[in-house]
């Protein structure tokens, strides 16, 4: 942090989001463990609060509390306080008029411009103004003048204004993680008025894209009638002003770099190198190098099953023999993509685009492996759970129709893992498929480039996230065209090293020199600058 940064932080400085960058899982030995959450709000965030002492974070236990008895939601409270969290515990009700309706089932849609899957619905509305007053309640005791309250996303729209009265003397910023919608969008929501005055509270509002921060002014004049100049500042009715302006978050890319080299990461990269047949191992080995001869012979003389009839009965499923049409010489790669189960990130629609890869092109069949990671999400809400299905459904078509004995075209994996793992297969990929049909930002993509820190290795990017702003070295789609998408992986697969080291190194320089850490810092340095003056000296 800046020299300013270091000031403030002597004073307190609250993190308010819905999602803790923790989980507390109960083991089964029934002592409870905390686990890192998912998500892109808790990776950028989670190692700045982790690093400094002075800064709390206030959020949703992620439970339900009548799953416990009192004995077992102390020791939960007890473990979030052992890492500077403070749980709240909603009741059922509350998870799901809140959290799975009012929040995922209508802002999330509607933001993410699904406006057709966006649910009106007065009563989940209720629940959503009731959970607000909720964290208003839990954070305006600790919050003291001179402190700092920064709130997170969409679950908490209202929370800025509602502290704003309880709270004098606190400087209030709020971030959205994900887009903001044009006026258009925004006005169907019934509560638009609502939620606009409720986040207008804030003394700044960040915004990932200039884009947004437009969409959000626009709303604003539009709906309440109100300009803003070009420095950002809406003057209220109450005579205050609040702020608004872009600040596109980054990653800890030395984490990242760094991460890709522990040794279960590269354990990681190696086994996936050698499944996909990149290098000698498990696979029956197509390539024809003295290793690939070597590997090939030492797999037909271990007697496997396919080697004693499937060559006889069934060449067309054998890799070595169904690939005498094939360019036996081509090199074996790796695609990659880690993505929660969202309908946001373009998954089925990406899943068409490898299909349609190996349709088109059928000598890439047995030479790429695509490595899908997709944790489930949000499985209480409908359209997650359709998602879900479709994507199995989707996965297994293509494996089933191209699959041979010894090479499966996707492996797909629906756990959810830690970070070394994550870098792992970051860093086997020889290509990231990172094709949201809609993202604020997008840190995957960032995260992948980390991991190829001086190497190669190319990005497919889809042109509808906040990255892409950024990351314009990178194959740009539009992700739901899905011959263009085909043609880019395509053209990603075949990259010569140098070129596409030449394009990293450009990206790269970039994230390096914009991380989270120093977004964290630069929107406390901006919101500091905002917020009433005479506080000042408070923050000292
Ligand atoms: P979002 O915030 O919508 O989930 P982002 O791409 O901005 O999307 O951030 C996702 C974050 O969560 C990244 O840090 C990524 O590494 C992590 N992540 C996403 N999916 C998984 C997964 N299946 N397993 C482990 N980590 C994941
Ligand atoms: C996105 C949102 C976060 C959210 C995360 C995971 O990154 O911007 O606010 O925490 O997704 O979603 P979940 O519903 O599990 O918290």
């Amino acid at each position: 942090p800046s020299g300013r940064g270091k000031r403030v932080c002597m004073a307190k400085l609250i993190i308010v989001s819905n999602r803790l960058p923790f989980s507390v899982h109960e083991a089964e030995d029934g002592s409870f463990a905390i686990r890192q959450n998912v998500g892109g709000l808790a990776t950028a965030i989670g190692p700045y609060h982790a690093a400094h002492r002075n800064c709390v974070w206030v959020g949703w236990s992620g439970d339900d509390p009548e799953r416990y008895s009192d004995e077992q939601v102390e020791s939960i409270r007890a473990a979030y306080e052992s890492k500077r969290c403070t749980a709240l515990f909603l009741s059922a009700e509350q998870i799901a008029g809140f959290y799975s309706g009012f929040s995922n089932d209508t802002l999330w849609p509607l933001f993410h411009d699904f406006s057709h899957e966006a649910v009106f619905d007065a009563k989940t509305w209720e629940k959503y103004q009731e959970v607000n007053r909720l964290f208003a309640e839990a954070v305006a005791p600790v919050a003291q003048p001179g402190d700092t309250v920064w709130i997170q996303d969409y679950h908490l729209m209202l929370l800025p204004g509602l502290l704003r009265e309880r709270c004098p003397g606190v400087s209030i910023g709020w971030f959205l993680h994900v887009p903001f919608p044009s006026p258009e969008i925004f006005r169907s929501l019934p509560w638009s008025r609502e939620i606009l005055n409720g986040v207008l509270g804030a003394d700044l509002l960040g915004f990932h894209t200039v884009d947004f921060v437009n969409n959000f002014k626009a709303c604003v004049k539009t709906l309440l009638g109100l300009d803003s100049g070009d420095d950002g500042r809406i003057a209220l009715e109450d005579g205050r002003a609040a702020t608004v302006d872009a600040f596109p978050i980054g990653i800890d890319y030395n984490l990242y770099r760094r991460t890709s080299h522990s040794s279960l990461a590269k354990a990681m990269r190696r086994g996936i190198e050698e499944v996909s047949g990149k290098r000698p191992g498990l696979r029956y080995n197509t390539s024809l190098s003295a290793e690939g001869s070597a590997a090939q012979e030492a797999s037909s003389r271990s007697g496997s099953w396919w080697s004693h009839h499937a060559d006889e009965e069934m060449p067309e499923l054998n890799l070595a023999r169904s690939a005498a049409a094939v360019d036996r010489a081509k090199p074996n790669k790796i695609v990659v993509s880690v993505d929660r189960l969202d309908y946001t990130k373009g998954i089925p629609e990406r899943l068409r685009a490898f299909g349609r890869l190996l349709e088109r092109y059928p000598e890439w069949t047995g030479h790429v492996t695509y490595y899908l990671l997709a944790t489930p999400s949000r499985e209480s809400v409908e359209t997650y759970q359709r998602l879900k299905a479709q994507v199995d459904q989707l996965v297994g078509e293509i494996n089933g129709r191209y699959s041979l004995l010894a090479w499966t075209p996707i492996h797909y994996i629906t756990r959810s893992l830690p970070i070394k793992p994550v870098c792992g297969i970051y860093a086997a990929g020889d290509v990231a498929l990172v094709t949201p049909l809609r993202d604020g930002m997008n840190l995957v993509a960032k995260e992948y480039l980390a991991c190829h820190d001086d190497r190669d290795g190319a990005l497919v990017l889809s042109d509808m996230c906040g990255a892409a702003r950024e990351l314009t070295e990178a194959f740009i789609v539009n992700p739901y065209d899905i011959d263009k998408t085909c043609e880019a992986l395509h053209d990603a697969l075949e990259i010569d090293a140098t070129e596409a080291r030449r394009r990293n190194r450009a990206m790269q320089a970039r994230l390096k020199a914009r991380t989270a850490g120093t977004w964290c810092a630069g929107f406390l340095d901006a919101l500091h600058q905002v917020a009433d003056p005479s506080l000042a000296d408070r923050r000292l």
